[in-house]
């Protein structure tokens, strides 16, 4: 197997990355795409303390060579009474369709980033890899994070963010194009405009920095794996097509909208959390439109679904949930997560 500058930097057998994905697996599949001679990922960012280190654990005990740990690195808004009421304002029909008092539902703040908290928790187990969303943390904290040998890697969806990262101390950058699935690493920006595919954003990063860069968005098998390496990629990583993997997480529901003619339609929404983020276009989607600016600030947007998650998932239906999906959800099958990274293995044969 060809080695890459990616490979090198986080010693793994293969420069593939299964992409962390919040909400939808743990370490089962991390370890099994470890095994396999991927580098499997854990996403943190809904995980309550003493699960994160349950799973911390878990991968320093089993773990087949490298793994990766997931961080979201956002700044939390203010609370904004105004901007929640005016949230349960536009959820209000589908608050009465379901019978739920709106007043009843907390606003709690949800996904919380990375900090000197879970920098202590962390310290002990020092993982190989940590890779961010929507950033980096601050210089302090990151410096914590690189000084116990973590190398560090963060997602950029335009060349500046990709300049950015390298100049504030990432060991690689992770090119998202606008294929992919869950949220948008976007950090500069809040400007879709700006959001660039995979084919067109990658080979543009890969001349803008010296750092490895590693291709993630649209990306399901060995075919877009070679595609990448011939553009420049050291590495891709790969998060939709692991989602129907006995290993994951993904709900039913979920899996059997990735496996339907529905996954061919997928939209950015900000409704599910506040930032905009890939899923398949479900009802909530359709009624108040993908990006409806009551959506208040990432995260506070998701308490006021969750009754209505609930509620419409107690009925067998994904009315209020969000289907997180890449634009090529094809390669979702019910497949082990080896086998799927052995398969886009392949693709680095001849790249
Ligand atoms: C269900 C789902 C959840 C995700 N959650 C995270 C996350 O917690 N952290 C993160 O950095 N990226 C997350 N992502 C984005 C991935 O890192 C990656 O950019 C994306 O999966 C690549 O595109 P693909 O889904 O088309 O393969 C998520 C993606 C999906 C599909």
């Amino acid at each position: 197997m060809p080695r890459t500058a990616l490979s090198d930097l986080i010693a793994s057998r293969l420069p593939l990355l299964q992409a962390p994905m919040a909400g939808a697996q743990d370490a089962a599949l991390a370890l099994a795409v470890c095994a396999a001679g991927g580098v499997g990922g854990l996403p943190a960012a809904m995980l309550a303390p003493e699960a994160l280190q349950a799973q911390l654990q878990a991968l320093r005990a089993q773990a087949q060579g490298p793994w990766n740990v997931n961080f979201f690195c956002h700044t939390p808004p203010a609370p904004d009474a105004a901007a929640q009421a005016r949230w349960r304002q536009a959820l209000a029909p589908l608050y009465a369709e379901a019978g739920i008092d709106p007043d009843t539902v907390p606003a709690d703040v949800g996904r919380q980033p990375f900090s000197d908290a879970l920098a202590d928790l962390l310290e002990p187990f020092a993982p190989p890899v940590v890779s961010f969303h929507f950033g980096l943390p601050a210089p302090g904290l990151l410096a914590r994070v690189k000084s116990w040998g973590s190398r560090v890697l963060s997602s950029a969806t335009t060349v500046e963010e990709a300049r950015w990262l390298e100049a504030h101390g990432a060991d690689a950058v992770i090119a998202q194009g606008l294929e992919a699935g869950g949220h948008r690493g976007m950090f500069l920006t809040r400007e879709l405009g700006t959001q660039l595919g995979t084919f067109a954003l990658l080979p543009q990063v890969v001349a803008a920095v010296r750092l490895p860069v590693i291709a993630a968005g649209g990306i399901p098998d060995a075919a877009g794996v070679r595609a990448a390496m011939a553009l420049g990629a050291a590495g891709v990583q790969v998060g939709t097509a692991y989602l129907c993997c006995p290993e994951a997480r993904t709900s039913a529901l979920h899996r059997a909208a990735l496996q339907s003619q529905a996954a061919r339609h997928t939209e950015l929404t900000t409704l599910f959390s506040g930032r905009p983020a890939r899923g398949i276009v479900n009802r909530l989607m359709r009624t108040l439109g993908p990006l409806n600016p009551a959506a208040p600030a990432f995260p506070t947007a998701s308490a006021a679904i969750a009754p209505l998650r609930a509620h419409f998932e107690a009925l067998g239906r994904s009315d209020c949930t969000p289907l997180w999906s890449g634009q090529n959800a094809s390669a979702c099958r019910a497949v082990p997560a080896g086998e799927l990274t052995a398969a886009l293995a392949q693709g680095l044969d001849r790249a």
